[in-house]
């Protein structure tokens, strides 16, 4: 037990997951991204729901990711995203995941541990980051299927999509023109949640979509259709007057005037609450916003309020809306980030509750 933990809303989850569904054309199936532990939500309790709301296979990003859901009995093909690198090829194995490869030298280390293992094959059609180019694809396959594996499917993976469609689209005219004179037929994928929203290569074999499952706008708008699933609460371990003069946290950043009421809360930059914050950022209590004073630290953090709190106020430290103070996605924006990296701050140290 903590004084400090997430909410995690697995209906709202659904109702996520339906938006996404209702944009793909009938045969088209979902690999639900759960990486970085579902983007801070959990990875198992949330891969198990979407597993139960119909989605196809999981991805991850790395192979003890995919341990973790295997040890808690998912039984279901996962997708080890990236680019598989030959240290990873034997916990992959293990893990029965199925690797991304963009590399020879990988995909050998691969076949010679597990000959006729299944892989998916990265073509990169304009993000300059993983996978072969277009026109080395057929080359590469060949290498690959000689060696023994066995590959299942061809993705690529869109850089723009949440703001250049022109550009995404592009993207996938050069990805199906890649795979159109391949003599074998290979699953196809592209759309993450962006392009699943927008229209764009959702009736493709396979769609990855990961943040809007989690309510999250792609695009950080404060205006989406999708629902946060995530709230982060709090309970005081203090509330104390201050004197006048009286200094706050690390530093000393923050001085009373006399008289404010502070109240102490048990949580930090160590559980994912920006250190950046400090001084600007805001916890709501009912209606009110409550500026945090003085600087984040590791494991606490101060905030000033109005009037004493009833005693068993819980503080909402992530609020599940759009809000441009407490959500996620707001503080992203004010902060100059994204909501992916607040997400995935989370620390694996809050307690997690589902409902
Ligand atoms: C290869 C790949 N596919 C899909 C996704 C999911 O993207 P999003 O969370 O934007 O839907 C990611 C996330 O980074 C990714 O790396």
């Amino acid at each position: 037990m903590r004084a400090t933990w997430l909410e995690v809303d697995l209906a709202r989850l659904g109702e996520n997951y339906r938006i996404l569904k209702n944009r793909l054309s009938k045969k088209t199936r979902v690999i639900a991204v759960v990486k970085a532990n579902a983007y801070g939500h959990g990875a198992v309790p949330v891969a198990k729901k979407l597993l139960e709301l119909g989605a196809a296979r999981l991805a991850v990003a790395t192979a003890g990711e995919g341990a973790e859901l295997r040890n808690a009995g998912i039984g279901a093909p996962i997708h080890l995203l990236g680019s598989l690198h030959p240290l990873e090829a034997e916990d992959a194995l293990k893990a029965d995941l199925i690797p991304t490869l963009a590399s020879l030298e990988a995909a050998r280390v691969l076949a010679a541990l597990r000959p006729g293992a299944k892989v998916h094959v990265k073509v990169d059609t304009g993000m300059g980051r993983v996978g072969v180019r277009p026109e080395e694809l057929p080359g590469f396959l060949a290498e690959v299927e000689a060696m023994g594996l066995f590959v299942e499917g061809i993705l690529t993976h869109f850089a723009v999509a949440d703001e250049d469609l022109a550009f995404t689209r592009l993207q996938l005219e050069r990805f199906l023109e890649a795979v159109r004179g391949l003599k074998k037929r290979y699953l196809l994928h592209a759309a993450n949640s962006a392009a699943v929203l927008a229209g764009v290569a959702s009736d493709l074999d396979f769609v990855r979509p990961g943040i809007a499952l989690y309510g999250l706008p792609p695009d950080q708008s404060l205006k989406s259709k999708l629902k946060p699933i995530l709230s982060w609460k709090a309970r005081a371990t203090l509330l104390k007057t201050l004197s006048p003069g009286h200094g706050v946290g690390y530093g000393l950043t923050w001085k009373a005037e006399g008289g404010e009421i502070l109240a102490t809360l048990p949580f930090g930059y160590a559980d994912g609450f920006p250190r950046a914050l400090s001084n600007r950022g805001f916890l709501r209590l009912g209606q009110e916003y409550l500026p945090v004073v003085g600087r984040v630290s590791m494991d606490q953090t101060t905030v000033l309020l109005k009037a004493p709190p009833p005693p068993d106020a819980v503080f909402e430290v992530v609020t599940p809306d759009l809000d441009p103070k407490t959500s996620l996605t707001g503080r992203a924006l004010a902060l100059g980030t994204i909501n992916y990296e607040l997400a995935t701050l989370l620390s694996s140290r809050l307690p997690r509750m589902y409902h």
